[in-house]
């Protein structure tokens, strides 16, 4: 068995030289998450071959089985486990369909074809999350223009031509732009809202929501009223409270408000636990649920490493500790930083949702989103795994969590619950 990373996909790219780039592996290779996005990405098509073969760039097919031919689950990918970060080891979990992008005969800078693009995503708030956002959106080319926003004159229209100047070196063909307003920036497929003061040492992302929700609620009629049919994700903190203001505000359909958090979270605990040696983080799965903040909990029968439970594979005490050090990561940061809180993986983990809908594959991912009776909880934005599309939330997957598991999931969304009902500027205006 041979386990394909990134840098195969990169091998790949290069010797096709230009021509359709092609990564030939064999029925029992592994292609790790991050390879099949970035060959996603760069229209790289995997092809799974009867018997492994080298990484391969433009040389002929072998008789090969193409993943554009729905061929059974067991084919489609070598390692269910593996195919993506963040999602469960259940083979009904894998995406069902978007297991290749078709090959671009102008090689690696040609742009994904226009029916997977989509015309505009708008971020607003230019401060470090959001320039992060927006670099990871342009450079996914997945999107005809990227527009960030931001009420400090030039900052916006800065940053973006900042960013707009990278396309000589990774050569996307996204354009950028910069506006002091939301109306400016023109209708949006998808609205990503960085906008909002950050923690400082000492702070809870609790004590940010007076001040957030004033910033954010505003935001949220002003988006619906440009993008009425939009889908916005929300990063400002505090996550849930905010995601679930941002909803009453905009008076969106709560399928079209997602808060992001999971999706960092999950990244975070796999990078952590990629940390202690067990595995790469590449080869770690789990799934970050509850809140952002004290209730984030990841359910140990999710958890995976190298596909195999991680239980058994690490002592309770050294888990748990990176379980609660992933919980404490964002105020690490912040302490560290003493100007501010963590920027890059949330940046990072913003866009990684926005691409997710824009492919719209089927994947699990975690996310807050509001549920109707599933998980038992009702009405409550809350960490949940979920499939995300060009509409926003598609649906919510439910994994078979165990008692211990569904009760922290019920206790977080109680909590989240406690926490808006008792902010009386967040439910103000619903
Ligand atoms: C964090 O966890 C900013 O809430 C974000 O770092």
């Amino acid at each position: 068995m041979t386990v394909y990373g990134v840098d195969s996909i990169d091998a790949a790219i290069a010797a096709a030289a230009g021509g359709s780039a092609v990564l030939n592996v064999g029925r029992r290779d592994v292609v790790t998450p991050l390879a099949r996005d970035h060959a996603l990405e760069n229209n790289v098509e995997i092809v799974v071959s009867e018997s492994a073969r080298s990484v391969t760039g433009s040389e002929p097919r072998p008789a090969a089985l193409s993943l554009t031919a729905s061929p059974p689950p067991a084919q489609i990918s070598p390692s269910p486990a593996l195919y993506r970060r963040g999602a469960p080891l259940a083979a009904r979990f894998l995406p069902r369909s978007r297991q290749k992008v078709a090959s671009s005969p102008a090689g690696r800078f040609d742009s994904p074809s226009r029916s997977r693009r989509v015309p505009r995503v708008v971020v607003v708030g230019s401060g470090r999350v959001g320039m992060i956002a927006a670099m990871r959106l342009a450079e996914s080319d997945l999107i005809d223009e990227v527009v960030l926003v931001d009420v400090a004159d030039g900052l916006a229209a800065g940053t973006a031509l900042d960013i707009s100047h990278s396309a000589g070196l990774l050569g996307f063909s996204t354009a950028l732009r910069g506006e002091v307003t939301v109306e400016a920036a023109g209708p949006a497929d998808f609205t990503v809202i960085t906008a909002g003061r950050a923690r400082q040492p000492g702070m809870s992302r609790s004590d940010l929501t007076e001040v957030n929700a004033a910033i954010v609620g505003g935001l949220a009629r002003s988006v619906a009223r440009v993008s009425p049919a939009g889908v916005i994700v929300v990063v400002t903190n505090p996550l849930d409270e905010m995601t679930a203001h941002v909803w009453k505000m905009s008076e969106l359909p709560s399928s079209r408000v997602i808060g992001m958090a999971g999706v960092l979270d999950t990244a975070r605990f796999t990078s952590l636990l990629g940390g202690t040696g067990l595995a790469k983080p590449s080869q770690i799965e789990g799934m970050a649920l509850g809140s952002h903040g004290e209730e984030m909990f990841i359910p140990r029968s999710l958890m995976s490493a190298n596909g195999k439970p991680v239980t058994g594979q690490i002592d309770n005490e050294a888990l748990e500790a990176v379980v609660a050090r992933t919980r404490d990561s964002g105020a690490e940061v912040v302490a560290l930083l003493k100007t501010g809180s963590a920027f890059i993986t949330p940046g990072l983990a913003a866009a990684r949702m926005v691409i997710t809908m824009i492919l719209d594959d089927d994947r699990v991912i975690a996310a807050t989103v509001r549920p109707s009776g599933e998980y038992g909880i009702d009405g409550t934005y809350v960490g949940l795994p979920v499939r995300l599309g060009r509409n926003g939330l598609k649906s919510i997957a439910m994994l078979d969590l165990d008692p211990t598991e569904q009760r922290a999931l019920t206790q977080a969304a109680a909590r989240i619950a406690e926490r808006v009902a008792s902010a009386p500027k967040i439910v103000v205006h619903a």
